[in-house]
């Protein structure tokens, strides 16, 4: 059995349809417009929405859109429903994110099976990315230039020269990517790329041909690679890409943006583990810390958060009064070094260039630290 929420102002059809889906099976919410629709979901989440398109307050387009824009509502399967059904209506539908699209009259055999079809789709890949067992590790911060970028860059390519694991980096820098900098690669086409097909042609092909392999072996996606572009790159893209990824991957290492975005939501959705990396001073940490607080209201596990300091520049806070602000001991202190700015410049990862330097061997631990808390392995 399935809940269903179904959304029209007409009072008929809801019943008519409610009664249909009832007998069908289903357990069935109604909802008058979109408003009511965005409460009604919230309140439970449904397995799937059928929608009006003409209703007032807020239409079926609208509510189609919010709901793709909202990490937690992005993949709900939404049936579009419309007397409308000019062309352009039903490509405005599947453009807002509509599933599927049904003409009024409605056929009820037409729209029984489409829904069957679209519930089964969940359903398998519900259980499709149960088994794919790539771990995905998110690097978050709250102030921009804690070192997350570096970071997350330099422990790929830690873990892939372990030889032990296929590992990949998926920068979710949208405006201003440059994980692939530090590893000196131009990948060709973006996420962004993909945001005009058909999401049903999106398949783990069409994410891997948008990937750039580094000497190392690790592999970088990029989202995004102009400014302009940022908004193509839709919480459904981002979800697709990182489920893509980790279909053929060990480590998905993802490099976020200092923003909390729903795409960097989607990632932590998505996420085995999360580092959250902050220099050792008051306004980082400061920002470190709401994203503890924001985990925690989120109920993710403590123990798969790791707080990562980096001491980007000489000097600042001691390691002791860091663990008091947290109320938590750091569970890696990178140290200075200027080896990183020399590292970036010349386009090759600190790791690697100088494997011997001691704050490598502390990116190293990390690296070691997060196959711990996440260990790969299907
Ligand atoms: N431990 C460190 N010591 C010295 N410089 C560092 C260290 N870690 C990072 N950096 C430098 O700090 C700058 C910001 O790093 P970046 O990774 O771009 O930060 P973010 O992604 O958090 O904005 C870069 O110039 C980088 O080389
Ligand atoms: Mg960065």
């Amino acid at each position: 059995m399935s809940y269903i929420l179904f959304v029209d102002d007409e009072e008929q059809i809801r019943k008519l349809l409610s009664t249909y889906l009832t007998r069908q099976g289903h357990e069935v919410a109604l909802a008058t417009d979109g408003y009511e629709a965005l409460k009604a979901i919230r309140s439970r989440m449904p397995d799937l929405v059928i929608t009006d398109v003409s209703m007032p307050n807020m239409n079926g387009f609208e509510l189609t859109r919010r709901l793709r824009a909202d990490h937690k509502t992005a993949r709900l399967p939404v049936v579009m429903l419309s007397a409308r059904k000019q062309a352009d209506d039903v490509l405005t539908g599947y453009a807002e994110g509509a599933d599927e699209y049904v003409a009024k009259p409605i056929e009820m055999t037409v729209l029984a099976a489409k829904i069957e079809v679209l519930l089964k789709r969940v359903q398998a890949f519900a259980g499709a990315t149960l088994k794919r067992g790539g771990r995905v590790i998110v690097f978050a911060h709250g102030k921009g230039g804690a070192g997350t970028t570096t970071l997350a860059v330099n422990t790929a390519v830690a873990l892939a020269e372990t030889k032990l694991y296929r590992v990949a980096v998926c920068d979710l820098n949208l405006e201003f990517a440059n994980a692939h900098m530090l590893v000196d690669l131009k990948p060709q086409q973006t996420l962004a790329h993909l945001a005009s097909l058909d999401p049903a042609l999106i398949d783990d092909a069409a994410v891997s041909r948008l990937l750039v392999q580094d000497r190392s072996g690790v592999q970088v996606l990029q989202s995004c690679d102009a400014p302009e572009n940022a908004e193509l790159v839709t919480v459904p893209l981002v979800q697709q890409g990182i489920d893509h990824l980790r279909a053929t991957m060990d480590y998905v290492i993802v490099d976020t943006p200092a923003t909390f975005s729903q795409q960097v939501l989607a990632a932590v959705d998505a996420s085995d583990a999360i580092a959250v990396v902050s220099q050792p001073h008051l306004a980082s940490l400061k920002a470190g810390k709401d994203w503890l607080d924001v985990l925690e209201k989120l109920s993710y596990p403590k123990e798969r958060t790791l707080v990562v300091i980096n001491r980007t520049t000489q000097g600042g806070l001691e390691n002791d009064q860091i663990a008091r602000f947290f109320n938590r001991k750091p569970d890696v202190v990178i140290p200075f070094s200027t080896v990183f700015d020399e590292a970036s410049d010349r386009g090759r990862p600190l790791v690697v260039l100088r494997a011997d330097n001691v704050a490598a061997k502390v990116v190293k631990d990390l690296a070691a630290q997060l196959t711990v808390l996440a260990p790969a392995g299907r």
